[in-house]
């Protein structure tokens, strides 16, 4: 008798418990759920969503998670990692099966700020987290506002990483950002304007202008995150043939000599008379980014370039004072041209130049009167010290379209080998890349 009511016992008090760890759990989730809806209601308004879209055009989201010809944010852009293979960028759009649409706040900011996706796994740092990091929580909210409710589903799945079976763990990027990451939203510097700061805060966080200007070590860490460590925005590695340069308000090795309008004038158009163009990566983000934004935050971002600490590297000349103009090419240009593309005839590389180029950028490099096409002399690109972005620029073309109106180069990838390109930018450094005023030898 006592024993079976003691079984009887234990049997209900295991059923109340289960029974209670089971409503316990169903209420977690009904209460969670009902938190997060909350919490959704909150953040479905007009104002927010509007001010995640304009952060999300700050921070150039679209680049990187739009496919060429694709639906926007679906995802599935490849991106070539260095070392590891090809990446492919998720879908953030609000669809719940593909996109982000069941995504909590919480997890949203988890993938921004820290590189951790829903399901715990970390992402690579081609998401730019690293600079993400410094995003304000007042900012994630608002971006995630306009993505899942500001941006339509799209029901797409991007293709599978091509990373080689052995290199695709992804438990050493949990090392690599408690390394490498400072990982701590943008704290104001209470000495500084406030055009200062919010030029520091978009240029570290959203704008991530470090990704691509500031130097890597060795296992492609940033160098430094803000303007308190040397190097902030020196100078970054080449990715995908580009190389960002120093940007840092050094006279010699950055832009120090640009002034205030010059430096607006090319973050918003990408073009400046006689000083610069933007191509390659750059190009994209202002025609995606720079060029969409208020003034007064491209006014901020200036004064605050205008700021950080100069660094200089190993140059002797600033890169936009260098050339003179051409002469070989007008005593050339009465020739036939067959009669003599000879690979060992030293003027080759001017002949290429006359061939290709000089009708757009003039017989002597001086580009056209009004600007349109560009000087190659006093030009940042043709002086820069190391020649990946001329080269880029000559394979791959320019193109951007700002306004509505398209700027273009095109690309002569298909209609020069390895050993014209060399001999024709052998030519134009020995022409547009030397010290004013001392030309030497073209081709030596
Ligand atoms: C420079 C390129 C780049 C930019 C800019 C970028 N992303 Fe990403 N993002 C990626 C890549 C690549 C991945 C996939 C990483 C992986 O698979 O490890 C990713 C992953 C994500 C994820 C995780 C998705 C998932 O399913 O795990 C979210 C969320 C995200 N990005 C949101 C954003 C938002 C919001 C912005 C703008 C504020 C943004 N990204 C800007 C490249 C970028
Ligand atoms: C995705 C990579 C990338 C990002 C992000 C980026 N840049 Fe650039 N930037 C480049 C490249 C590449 C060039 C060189 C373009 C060329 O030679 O045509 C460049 C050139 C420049 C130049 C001209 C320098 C010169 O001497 O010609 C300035 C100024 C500049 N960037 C400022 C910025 C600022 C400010 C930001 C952030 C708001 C930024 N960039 C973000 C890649 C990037
Ligand atoms: C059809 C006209 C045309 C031809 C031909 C042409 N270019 Fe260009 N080039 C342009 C235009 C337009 C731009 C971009 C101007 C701008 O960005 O505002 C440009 C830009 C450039 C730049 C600046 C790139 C940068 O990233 O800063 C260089 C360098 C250049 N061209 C060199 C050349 C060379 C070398 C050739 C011959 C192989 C050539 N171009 C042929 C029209 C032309």
């Amino acid at each position: 008798m006592v024993r079976s009511s003691l079984w009887l016992y234990s049997f209900l008090i295991v059923l109340v418990g289960s029974l209670f760890a089971a409503w316990h759990a169903l209420a977690q989730d009904i209460w969670d759920e009902a938190a997060a809806a909350s919490v959704n209601k909150e953040l479905n308004r007009a104002d927010l969503i509007e001010k995640g879209r304009y952060l999300s055009v700050a921070a150039d989201c679209k680049a990187c998670h739009t496919a060429e010809g694709g639906s926007v944010y679906a995802g599935g852009r490849a991106m070539h990692v260095p070392l590891l293979g090809t990446l492919y960028s998720s879908n953030i759009t609000s669809d719940i099966a593909t996109g982000i649409g069941g995504w909590t706040l919480q997890e949203f900011e988890r993938a921004l700020r820290e590189g951790i996706g829903k399901d715990g796994r970390n992402l690579y740092p081609a998401m730019p987290y690293v600079s993400y990091a410094k995003i304000t929580d007042e900012d994630i909210k608002a971006l995630y506002a306009y993505f899942l409710f500001g941006v339509a589903p799209v029901h797409e799945r991007p293709p599978a990483n091509k990373i080689p079976q052995l290199l695709s763990a992804r438990w050493p990027l949990y090392f690599w950002n408690l390394l490498f990451t400072p990982n701590k939203p943008f704290e104001p510097n209470p000495q500084k304007s406030d055009a200062w700061n919010r030029g520091a805060y978009l240029v570290q966080g959203p704008a991530h202008c470090g990704e691509c200007h500031t130097p890597r070590g060795l296992v492609f860490q940033a160098k430094a995150f803000d303007e308190t460590k040397k190097g902030f925005l020196a100078g970054g590695p080449v990715l995908d043939g580009w190389e960002a340069y120093n940007i840092t308000p050094d006279p010699i090795g950055g832009i120090g000599k640009w002034t205030a309008e010059q430096l607006t004038e090319y973050l918003q158009t990408g073009h400046v008379n006689r000083l610069a163009q933007a191509g390659g990566s750059m190009a994209e983000a202002i025609e995606n980014s720079l060029a969409n934004m208020h003034d007064s935050d491209i006014a901020a971002i200036v004064t605050y370039l205008q700021d950080i600490p100069p660094v200089r590297g190993r140059v002797r000349m600033p890169r936009q004072s260098l050339g003179n103009p051409a002469t070989d090419v007008v005593i050339l240009r009465g020739n036939p041209l067959s009669r003599d593309i000879d690979p060992r005839k030293k003027a080759d590389g001017a002949r290429l130049y006359l061939g290709f180029c000089a009708t757009c950028h003039g017989v002597d490099g001086t580009g056209s009167k009004d600007g349109y096409y560009p000087s190659l002399i006093q030009n940042s690109t043709v002086g820069a010290k190391d020649d990946h972005n001329l080269r880029q620029a000559i394979l791959e073309g320019i193109s951007r379209t700002i306004d509505g109106e398209e700027k273009m180069m095109p690309g002569f990838a298909d209609k020069m080998d390895e050993e014209q390109l060399k001999r024709l930018v052998d030519y134009l450094r020995a022409q547009f890349a030397v010290p004013p005023r001392q030309t030497r030898e073209p081709n030596n």
